[in-house]
C-alpha cells in the first residue's frame, strides 16, 4: 500500500465524536494529501459541528498525522455534513461529462463549450463547470464578466446563465490568487463547493466539466474529487498530444471514471474540397484503440462563420458535428 494509503486507513479508523461513527464508515474522510515536504492536509465533515467535538477530532487526527505516522505538518479542515434530506430533496442526478486532455491548446474548452451549448439545442438543462485552474477560459468563450457570483438565501451561490446553459467557472473566485497556488484544499474545496454549494438549477440533465489537463498531481486530484464522471478525452491528430492523451486516458480509467469516447480536434483544413491535415494524422484513433474506447469526432479546424470567436452555430458543419456528438451523449443515458 502506498504512504498516503496508508494514512487514509489510519484516519478513517479515527471516530467522529458527534456520531460515534468511523469517519471511513459515514464516508467523512474528504481529502487527504502529502505534498513534496511531508505536509498533511486533511478535509474531514463531521454530523454535526460544535467546538468540543471538533478539537477532540483535530486532536486525534493530529496525533495519528504527526505521532504515528511523524509527518512534518498537518492542515485540518472540518466542516459539517451535508444534510441527508437536503441532497435526496434534489432528485435527479445531472449525467457528469468531464472533458480531459493530456495536454493544453487543444480545443478542450472551445469543446466543453459547443457540446454544452449543442446539448442544450437538444432541449437538455445544462450546467458548464469550468475547473481548469491553470487557465480557465469558459468566461471568455461565453463573453462573460468576471465579477464574483452573488448568493441566494440558503447562501448558495448563484451560477451564471449564458446562452441558457448555467456557469461556473474558477476565475470568477480568483481575485490577485496565482491560480498555480490552488493546491490541495483549496482547489478541493473550490470543486467540492463547485458540486454541493452552488444553486445548479434543479434537475439538470447534464454537467458538463473542463477539466485541467494534463496527468499531474493537480488533474489527479481533480479527477479524485469529482463523482463518478464519464470522460471524453480530447486530442490532436498529433503523435505527441496523442501520446499524453493516452496518458491522461489511462488515469481516468484508473481512477474508475467510465470513458465515453475519444474527440480528435484541428484532425484538418477544409481548403476548398481539399482536406489539409495541418497538425499530422491518426491520432485519434490511435488514442481510442489504445484505451479501447470510441473516437467520437474528428473535427476540422474552423473558424465560426457567425463572427463569434468560438461558439459555432448549429448549421455549420462544426455546429451539426457538435449536435451530433451531443445526440451520441443523449442516446447513451438510461
Ligand atoms: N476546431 C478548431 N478550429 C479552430 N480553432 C480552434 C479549434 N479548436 C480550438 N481552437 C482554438 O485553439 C485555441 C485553444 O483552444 P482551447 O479550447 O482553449 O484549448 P484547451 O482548453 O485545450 O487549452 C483557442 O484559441 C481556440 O479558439
Ligand atoms: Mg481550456
Amino acid at each position: 500500500m502506498s504512504q498516503l494509503e496508508d494514512l487514509k486507513k489510519a484516519l478513517g479508523a479515527l471516530i467522529d465524536p458527534s456520531s460515534g461513527v468511523t469517519l471511513h464508515e459515514q464516508d467523512s474522510l474528504k481529502y487527504v494529501s502529502i505534498d513534496d515536504e511531508r505536509r498533511v492536509t486533511v478535509v474531514v465533515t463531521m454530523k454535526s459541528l460544535d467546538d468540543k467535538g471538533k478539537q477532540t477530532l483535530t486532536r486525534a487526527i493530529a496525533k495519528v498525522v504527526k505521532i504515528d505516522f511523524k509527518y512534518h505538518g498537518l492542515k485540518v479542515d472540518v466542516e459539517a455534513m451535508k444534510d441527508p434530506d437536503a441532497l435526496r430533496s434534489n432528485e435527479k442526478q445531472p449525467a457528469y461529462i468531464g472533458i480531459a486532455s493530456g495536454k493544453g491548446g487543444v480545443g478542450k474548452s472551445t469543446i466543453a463549450a459547443n457540446l454544452a451549448l449543442a446539448l442544450t439545442r437538444l432541449g437538455q438543462k445544462v450546467g458548464l463547470m469550468d475547473a481548469d485552474i491553470y487557465g480557465s477560459s469558459i468566461p471568455t468563450l461565453f463573453d462573460m464578466e468576471i465579477v464574483l457570483p452573488k448568493a441566494d438565501e440558503n447562501e448558495k451561490i448563484i451560477p451564471f446563465v449564458a446562452r441558457d446553459i448555467q456557469i461556473i467557472s474558477t476565475e470568477f473566485f480568483l481575485t490577485d490568487e496565482k491560480p498555480l497556488m490552488w493546491r490541495g484544499p483549496m482547489l478541493g474545496k473550490m470543486l467540492g463547493h463547485f458540486f454541493d454549494d452552488v444553486a445548479w438549477g434543479p434537475n439538470l440533465d447534464f454537467m458538463i466539466i473542463d477539466l485541467p489537463p494534463g496527468t499531474g498531481d493537480v488533474a489527479m486530484d481533480i479527477q479524485r474529487l469529482i463523482p463518478a464522471t464519464e470522460m471524453i478525452i480530447v486530442t490532436t491528430p498529433h503523435p505527441s498530444a496523442a501520446h499524453v492523451a493516452v496518458k491522461a486516458g489511462f488515469m481516468a480509467k484508473e481512477l474508475k471514471h467510465h470513458l465515453i469516447g475519444v474527440i480528435e480536434n484541428m484532425s484538418y483544413y477544409k481548403h476548398g474540397d481539399t482536406r489539409l491535415t495541418l497538425f499530422g494524422e491518426g491520432g485519434g484513433r490511435q488514442v481510442a484503440d489504445r484505451l479501447e474506447t470510441d473516437l467520437l469526432a474528428q473535427l476540422a479546424l474552423a473558424q465560426p462563420k457567425n463572427g463569434h470567436h468560438s461558439l459555432y452555430d448549429m448549421h455549420e458543419q462544426a455546429g451539426i458535428d457538435f449536435l451530433g456528438i451531443a445526440n451520441k451523449l443523449l442516446k447513451s443515458r438510461p
